[in-house]
């Protein structure tokens, strides 16, 4: 059976961009949860959680997450949030594999500080609020990982390729 990877970890870690590089480079199709979930409830994520919350949103994950059973040589690229529900880390062992990208809080502010699609971080956009974050999710990101790859300074090609080894 072929494995999919499903790329977790927090906001600003560069799954969005790992996923493209892993399609660019070895053809990988990618899902993109997050934009799967705007397109399907035709409103942007900020909107969603404000209008539908939270709660309704984690569940749009798991339901996508349920979908991609059938399916094969995916990339999922998936929101900052998924790896947080036991089940939907069930859902992804049963698939493939899971791989964590990490970054320091310093290079994750950097990453998120202009962004406004981010509703779990508005008004949070500090080294102390992200960091403590993280800390808070920690546990759950390492438990479900299969591999942990670094990402600082890294190249987008460099990552793909070690992911892929
Ligand atoms: C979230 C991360 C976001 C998005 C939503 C919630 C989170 O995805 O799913 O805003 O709880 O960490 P990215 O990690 O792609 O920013």
């Amino acid at each position: 059976m072929e494995q999919n990877i499903f790329l977790i970890g927090f906001m600003g870690c560069g799954k969005t961009t790992v996923a493209r590089e892993l399609n660019r480079l070895f053809g990988l199709t990618v899902i993109e949860m997050d934009q799967l979930i705007e397109e399907r409830e035709g409103m942007s994520i900020p909107d969603i959680f404000a209008q539908k919350g939270e709660a309704y949103f984690r569940s749009c994950e798991t339901t996508l997450l349920r979908e991609l059973q059938r399916r094969s040589n995916l990339v999922v690229s998936c929101g900052g949030g998924v790896a947080l529900r036991e089940e939907n880390v069930a859902l992804m062992k049963s698939q493939g594999r899971i791989v964590l990208l990490t970054a320091t809080p310093e290079t994750i502010l950097e990453r998120v500080r202009d962004d406004q699609n981010r509703p779990v971080l508005n008004g949070k956009k500090t080294i102390t609020d992200i960091e403590a974050l993280l800390a808070l999710r920690w546990p759950a990101y390492e438990k479900a990982a299969d591999i942990l790859v670094a990402t600082d300074k890294k190249q987008a090609a460099e990552l793909a390729a070690e992911i892929m080894r």
